[in-house]
């Protein structure tokens, strides 16, 4: 029986072999559709190692330490060229990139080439949606389509990495950079992970039109204190293994060259001098062989966490860590001589950081190629063409999430008059959301003109103002803090036949340093919807945010909530198509929408308590002042405009060999409504574990199209990869016994069965 799964206890009784599988290595990040193991391990241009071995015997160590240089665009000088840096970040002129390689292909002594890189996180030019809010379409296409269209896009200005994916798993609402990743599942995590590396590197990113990505923050960036900024984490083993890892690990087995390193400390070891996921787990358990860059000054702030006394403490910490490149502080570059005289690092370690860094630049094409071609970089239709709008659109539809639609509020009537009402109803900046790259706010559409292309009768008023201004000087109330013009919303909306409010959170109040304590709408925003509420009006709301907000009031009051995110350029076009049904939404929540602050950190896949939730009771895991555990609205929830259902959840057997596989098919039928998809979802739980086991576990998923009356199978196959999980000793263990599979359309109810493995 599964009582005999405890590990411990088997151990106990000498029978671990017999009672637990560890498989060392395991796909404990196996993702469903599968990744190319290793593309950018597989060296794909022989000889380059041979190549490196020249350049190394001939570099001093001064050329060696420039290359471990990352200087930002305002610091690089013609100097900084010639002397031989190794990277630069943010700029992207493409007429100075070249100056700037010219000089150091042909005025540093040994010609190497400079890696130019740039954060293009959910695009360059063509903005998509913010990546919480195109994993919300579970639908890996999606961002393909964003890195594809991205890559080029940067490649096109002469910049051949980016620091993407960020794929920080979190479940921290109030943590603004949220916004950036997958949200709180690792699942997910994983297969946006893969699909964004594979798209921008292609299968060699030495293509003309590809870039080397940049996978991070490694590790545990998602789960500050409190949802702070940069603040600390502590984790056990398995957490880190479980929850945080599986993302990284699905991308560097999906090719990705680089990494960077993080701000936080994981149980007081900061990410960039952190010898256990930098050296021991990527570098040696992986094989990562590309190299580590630190995040901004983080080799310096080493000293502010604590655990160097000065520069050069810093630089050994990181370097002995693994950390291969410091971007803009220079405590490796100004130490290394005398710490190598000291021996406190050696020789062999910074030859292996150049080795790395030379690797990729090798891998990059870029001893090829080093120039860019400057009339297509400055020739204005090499960027957000027709067809990357197309695309963009398509995304930013497939990424909303319909929370809400009482008696049938959306699609809207487009024959019937609309007023736009909301501070960010004619609004074309925030569109762009957090972490923009290059992009343009006059590229993007505003919702009242793309509400306006599709139904001409339509009027905008703003109700109240949106304020765009950064720290220290932002406050809560960026957004709607005045009654400024209510009456003339009322009016507007008391002559409109509907009303779609607009609002949600300035593109300042997410990203990077933009933690918020109170994550309801922001300002006045409830006080405008209860005003046009008494009108008497159809409305409905369209949320545009970075991050879960708080919504009961929201949800309390409005009839319909479309969650849109930030959709990107397309933005107005893509929320006119699904308020009037020319897309039927199908997105489904990546992250958890808390009741109330004081929920967080909730998620799906929590652990069980001995006294689980039962507002009835007093003893229990639960808040006396909330009468629910429940988050507002849970992970993999979204509605459409028409209706699913699952049925005849089956197994291709009752028991399955720890090495095997097993298969679950389900039937979903479209049952009412237009055509439309459906995101169907396959979560497990293993009951009996010898460590407590999440209550469930999302092990794949599928985004179907059905027309109307259509039914079809969906099969998911499990294997080990999907059954096991890590110890707190960091192995990976497939425990024989019961394990419970649910087919479902969110991460609540569903259809059950059950299997062994044995
Ligand atoms: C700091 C951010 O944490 C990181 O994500 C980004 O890539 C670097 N700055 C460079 O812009």
């Amino acid at each position: 029986m599964r009582g005999a799964k405890n590990l411990l206890a088997a151990i106990a009784l000498g029978m671990a072999a017999l009672i637990a599988l560890v498989l060392t290595g395991a796909t404990g990040a196996a993702v469903q559709g599968g990744t190319k193991a290793g593309a950018g391990r597989l060296d794909p241009k022989p000889g380059i190692e041979k190549k490196i071995d020249e350049l190394l015997k001939q570099m001093t160590l001064d050329e060696k330490l420039q290359q471990l240089q990352l200087d930002a665009d305002w610091e690089i000088t013609d100097d900084g060229a010639r002397a031989g840096v190794g990277s630069v970040f943010s700029l992207t002129d493409p007429v100075r990139i070249n100056h700037l390689q010219h000089i150091a292909v042909e005025q540093s002594r040994l010609h190497i080439p400079i890696l130019f890189a740039f954060d293009t996180i959910h695009g360059y030019r063509t903005v998509f949606p913010t990546p919480l809010g195109e994993a919300s379409s579970f639908d890996p296409s999606v961002p393909t389509a964003d890195d594809t269209i991205g890559a080029r896009e940067t490649a096109t200005v002469g910049i051949k990495q980016i620091y993407s994916p960020m794929v920080d798993l979190s479940h921290e609402p109030r943590w603004g950079r949220i916004a950036e990743g997958a949200g709180e599942d690792p699942y997910l995590g994983s297969v946006f992970a893969a699909a964004r590396v594979e798209a921008a590197q292609g299968a060699d990113y030495s293509a003309l039109d590809k870039v080397v990505t940049s996978v991070k923050h490694f590790a545990a960036y998602g789960q500050p204190e409190g949802g702070r900024e940069y603040n600390t984490t502590d984790m056990s083993e398995q957490r880190l293994r479980n929850f945080y890892l599986p993302p990284f690990k699905a991308a560097i087995e999906a090719g990705a060259g680089t990494v960077m390193c993080s701000f936080n400390a994981i149980s007081g070891v900061p990410g960039c001098a952190n010898h256990e996921t930098e050296t021991d787990i990527l570098k040696k358990e992986w094989k990562f062989d590309g190299f580590i860059e630190s995040d901004y000054t983080a080799v310096d702030e080493l000293i502010r966490h604590g655990i160097a006394g000065n520069g050069a403490d810093a630089a050994e910490a990181a370097l002995n860590a693994g950390t291969d490149s410091e971007m803009v502080s220079t405590n490796i570059r100004d130490n290394a001589q005398q710490l190598l005289a000291d021996h406190r690092i050696t020789m062999g370690r910074i030859d292996d950081a150049v080795r790395r860094i030379l690797r990729v630049k090798f891998r990059a094409g870029l001893f090829d190629q080093p120039y860019v071609d400057q009339a297509k970089a400055t020739d204005p239709t090499s960027f957000v063409t027709a067809a990357d709008r197309a695309a963009e659109r398509a995304a930013a539809g497939k990424s909303m999430v319909l929370l809400k639609n009482d008696g049938g509020a959306l699609p809207l009537d487009p024959t019937k008059s609309v007023a736009v009402i909301g501070p960010l109803g004619n609004d074309q900046h925030d569109m762009l959301g957090p972490w923009w790259g290059r992009g343009r706010d006059e590229d993007a559409v505003s919702v009242y003109d793309g509400i306006k292309a599709q139904n001409p009768d339509t009027t905008f008023v703003q109700g109240c103002t949106i304020a765009h201004t950064e720290p220290p000087d932002n406050t809560p109330n960026d957004v709607c803090g005045a009654d400024a013009g209510f009456a003339e919303a009322v009016a507007a909306a008391r002559t409109a036949d509907q009303v779609v409010l607009a609002l949600g959170e300035s593109r300042e109040q997410s990203g990077e340093a933009a933690s918020r304590i109170d994550i309801d709408l922001p300002g006045l925003q409830q006080e405008l919807i209860d005003a046009i509420k008494a009108t008497g009006k159809p409305f409905v709301v369209v949320l545009f945010n970075g991050r879960p907000l708080t919504l009961g009031k929201v949800d309390a009051s409005a009839p319909a909530i479309l969650e849109a995110w930030f959709p990107g350029v397309q933005a107005g076009n893509a929320v006119a198509d699904v308020l009037f049904g020319k897309v039927n939404p199908g997105g489904k929540l990546p992250v958890s929408f808390p009741q109330q602050v004081g929920q967080i950190p909730i998620y799906y896949n929590h652990e069980p308590t001995g006294r689980p939730c039962n507002p009835a009771a007093k003893y229990n895991s639960r808040y006396r002042d909330l009468p629910t555990c429940a988050p507002l609205y849970s992970f993999g929830y979204g509605l459409s405009y028409s209706t699913f259902e699952l049925s005849n959840l089956r197994l291709s057997a009752q028991t399955m060999p720890r090495r095997g596989r097993i298969s679950a098919s389900v039937d979903v039928a479209n049952t009412a409504g237009p055509k439309g998809d459906e995101v169907v979802q396959l979560y497990i739980h293993d009951p009996v574990a010898s460590i407590s086991q999440p209550v469930r576990r999302l092990r794949g998923f599928q985004r179907i199209t059905l027309d109307p009356g259509a039914k079809k199978t969906v099969t998911f196959t499990l294997d080990a990869g999907d059954v096991g999980f890590y110890d707190n000793r960091g192995r990976f263990v497939v425990e024989p016994g019961q394990i419970d599979v649910f087919a479902s359309t969110s991460s609540v109810g569903g259809l059950t069965a059950s299997f062994t493995v044995r």
